[in-house]
């Protein structure tokens, strides 16, 4: 609890080109929270150097998703959105909490083998530690709720694991979070292959709906997006692509599975996915516009920052006080 509201945190990494993946199973979903809940979104730049980055590249991103975040209608004045890395309270609490995972929980975790095999030049430490670090990043906010799509569940496991560790020796340091999963499009998958998650480091840029597409190539890809030749539209375990795009309509709508193929009822494919294209573009279209006046808008960012990473920090910095000071760290001299 932070005052009388629950707490609820989450974030991306600013790494890639954002997908609609990400958009329909997180970032769409956390508007508004911030009525019921006290919200943390953080831009998770820690995160992202698992991965090798190029500088400028990476500052240009991380601004970037910033920018979303406030262009998808997360109110800067209502919500913490801060960068990860201007709270150090991150980096060292993640260290602490290294010394509470065991190795072979982190060997079991998919996200470590999909990335190194994807990376196997830079099979890091960082990317083996890395829920660790996630862990961190909840626990220091002692967030009751956290909103993230289903690829995150395991992630949120091990952080449940390791706060009930901690608390067992320490007690009372960490709340233990929840996910928080949305009911509809919580696992977008690849247009081109709808049995794996639709993803930004996908090499086929077919498979991805990125956030910055224009109509004509999100037209274009869900066009051309895999389904099967038995031209029904309903959603059933043995049609993956049909029910991926029903699942982007429902999420892109607000309209449940039922209603979605209501829509399409006695209608083609052809119909079918212009229907859902148009509804993408839908979407999309008012996150670019206010994207696009954001991203320029220098001094209205940076009066964000700065407000939102010293609020950041005072709630981060007062959890790992109370933990430094029950595991017996001397105490800093102010
Ligand atoms: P990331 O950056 O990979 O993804 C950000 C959010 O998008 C969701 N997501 C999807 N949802 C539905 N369908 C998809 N195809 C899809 N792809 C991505 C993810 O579930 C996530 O909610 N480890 C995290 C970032 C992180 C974090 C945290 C999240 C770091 N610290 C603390 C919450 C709390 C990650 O890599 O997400």
């Amino acid at each position: 609890m932070l005052g009388d509201k629950k707490v609820l945190y989450s974030g991306m990494q600013a790494t890639g080109n954002l997908t609609l993946g990400n958009y329909l199973g997180a970032l769409k979903n956390w508007v508004n929270l911030n009525e019921e809940y006290e919200c943390f979104f953080g831009v998770m730049d820690l995160h992202s150097i698992t991965v090798r980055q190029n500088p400028a590249e990476f500052r240009k991103r991380a601004k970037s998703l910033l920018a979303l975040y406030i262009a998808a209608g997360l109110d800067p004045e209502k919500n913490c959105i801060y960068y990860q890395s201007h709270v150090s309270a991150h980096a060292e609490l993640g260290w602490i909490l290294d010394c509470f995972t065991y190795m072979g929980e982190l060997n079991r975790m998919t996200q470590f083998k999909d990335k190194s095999a994807k990376h196997a030049d830079n099979v890091n430490a960082g990317l083996f530690t890395y829920p660790a670090l996630m862990a961190a990043d909840i626990l220091l906010y002692q967030a009751d709720y956290v909103p993230v799509g289903r690829d995150q569940q395991q992630h949120l496991e091990i952080t449940r694991d390791i706060a009930e560790r901690v608390n067992a020796i320490y007690e009372g340091v960490f709340t233990i979070p929840e996910g928080y999963y949305g009911k509809r499009g919580a696992k977008i998958m690849s247009l081109q292959d709808p049995t794996k998650k639709m993803s930004k480091s996908d090499e086929n840029p077919n498979g991805s709906i990125y956030l910055m597409d224009d109509p004509d190539t999100i037209v274009r890809k869900i066009k051309r997006a895999v389904t099967d030749s038995d031209n029904s539209i309903r959603y059933s375990e043995d049609k993956p692509g049909v029910s991926n795009l029903l699942d982007i309509y429902s999420a892109a709508t607000g309209k449940s599975i039922q209603e979605s193929e209501k829509d399409f009822e006695g209608k083609g494919y052809g119909d079918f996915k212009l229907g859902v294209a148009e509804s993408v573009v839908d979407v999309l279209k008012p996150l670019q516009d206010n994207y696009n006046r954001i991203i320029n808008d220098k001094a209205y960012l940076e009066e964000i920052i700065k407000k939102n990473d010293d609020k950041a920090r005072y709630v981060a910095n007062k959890t790992l006080r109370k933990l430094r000071k029950k595991m017996g760290f001397t105490d800093i001299p102010r």
